[in-house]
């Protein structure tokens, strides 16, 4: 075998997330988006001493029951990788990623609840980060997500079925007006050029938007007309804000130097269960609110009955899960990075009349050693690099009766699994909920109890 060879390849299994795995003299060949039946064509990418990476090229033979993906450019864009799967399959695929990660690092003994789907198959996002760029070098002005298996190509995702009618409609307003006025697009090697990146954010529960245009500083232009162009859309949510955000960051990341409010407010306020909370434009939330609507009702069923106990809401975000246990605990302690979304974690105390919950800024790491009070229960819901080990080391320290574990990535969730159940905690429920339907993403709910010696 050799690099950039196309060969067939016999998908054989499956790996979080969403990796089809076929084998060549023992080797494993990783090929991502395909799945276990289908017979592929796949071009060599790397070839390493322990395994073999390829890509995705062409489908010879599909699986049978393979459905019509509902997105036109479906195969094109990076994004959805099991839009041809019926959505049973998918959840199928997913649950048996997750059982392999835990059979692996050989967990066992816990009570398996089952995975649970998504309320919303289709236009379920409730946030897009959308690239400027172009799908041929020179090309057209598009506006969307990364190509498959292309580093530059940018998809115009006009047609984008995860995401509502006020999304597309938004897409195709922004990248029709800057077609016409022939702006630079930013370049990430060069660090030239203007427009960057274009974020909506919809509260799918209240209907308020929150659009922001991403531009540098490198050249000066006038955005009255595309503020009124926006404005004068007929949603059918209601939009709340217009934002101008500059980005002459060197990093490919949607983040900001300085942000202009263009029109109306900086933030949407979205309804989860029944809590309010302000979202502003970098915060962390769940991006389907329907989806975080169950996985929260899980966790809370996960936690019990809290009445008289400290809750400790680790990696808290805007405070959601730490908001909604308030009312069932005696006291919640959360702890986040983002400094804005601490903020608004404290303003949506506010706004939902709660007063036992206490909200910390920080990297949990250092933070957490200097939190005085000691945790009946902690909550851990962390990025996908799973938890510190500096921050694990206070939470086995704090050594709470129970841990409810929140993760979008099975993989570190399962290495993290071995660090708890090495220090004395037993698994006893794990339940997969599935937030993200046509990705290979998942996220997965464990209770971890202290063994009673
Ligand atoms: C998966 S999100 C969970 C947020 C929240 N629990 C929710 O459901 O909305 C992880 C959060 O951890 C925060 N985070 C990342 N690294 C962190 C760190 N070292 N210390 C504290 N928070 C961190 C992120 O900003 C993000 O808000």
């Amino acid at each position: 075998m050799r690099k950039n060879e196309v060969r067939e390849f016999l998908i054989e299994d499956i790996e979080f997330p969403a990796v089809g795995i076929a084998k060549h003299n023992d080797k494993k060949v990783y090929i991502k988006g395909a799945v276990p039946g289908q017979k592929v064509l796949a071009r060599v990418s790397k070839i390493r001493r322990e395994k073999i990476e390829a890509k995705l090229k062409e489908i010879v033979e599909n699986i049978s029951g393979a459905v019509q993906p509902k997105c036109p450019d479906f195969g094109v864009c990076g994004g959805c990788v099991h839009q041809f799967l019926s959505y049973e399959k998918q959840l199928e695929l997913k649950e048996r990623e997750v059982l392999k990660l835990f059979e692996d690092a050989k967990i066992d003994g816990f009570e398996y609840l089952g995975i649970v789907g998504s309320p919303e198959k289709e236009e379920y996002r409730n946030k897009m980060e959308y690239t400027f760029g172009d799908f041929v070098k020179g090309g057209e002005l598009t506006l969307g997500m990364h190509a498959k298996n292309s580093g530059f190509s940018i998809v115009n995702t006009d047609n984008c079925t995860i995401v509502d009618e006020d999304f597309r409609t938004i897409l195709k307003t922004v990248v029709q007006y800057f077609r016409e006025k022939s702006l630079p697009i930013y370049k990430v090697i060069q660090h030239t050029g203007y427009l960057r990146n274009l974020v909506v954010r919809k509260a799918k529960n209240t209907g308020e938007i929150l659009i922001a245009l991403v531009t540098t500083s490198q050249v000066d232009f006038d955005l009255t007309e595309l503020t009124e162009n926006l404005k004068s859309i007929s949603y059918l949510g209601q939009l709340k804000g217009i934002l101008h955000v500059i980005n002459d960051g060197l990093a490919d990341m949607v983040q900001g130097d300085k942000i202009i409010t263009l029109f109306g407010e900086d933030y949407i306020t979205e309804k989860i269960l029944d809590l309010k909370f302000k979202i502003s434009l970098f915060s962390f939330f769940q991006t389907n609110s329907k989806g975080a609507e169950k996985l929260y009702s899980e966790v809370l069923d996960f936690l019990g009955d809290v009445s008289n106990k400290t809750v400790f809401d680790l990696y808290c975000g805007t405070g959601t899960i730490g908001q909604l246990a308030s009312k069932k605990a005696d006291k919640v302690i959360g702890i986040e990075l983002i400094e804005e979304a601490v903020e608004a974690a404290k303003e949506n105390t506010k706004l939902n009349n709660i007063s036992n919950c206490t909200f910390i800024a920080g990297d949990v790491a250092k933070v957490i050693g200097e939190v005085k009070e000691k945790p009946d229960t902690i909550i851990l819901d962390p990025p996908r690099p799973g938890v510190h080990p500096n921050a694990m080391k206070y939470v086995i320290k704090f050594n709470a009766p129970e841990i409810v574990y929140v993760s979008c990535n099975p993989k570190t969730l399962v290495n993290d699994l071995g660090v708890l159940r090495a220090y004395g905690y037993e698994v006893k429920k794990v339940k997969v909920v599935d937030m993200f339907p046509g990705t290979g993403h998942v996220e997965t709910v464990v209770l971890l109890q202290r063994k009673i010696i």
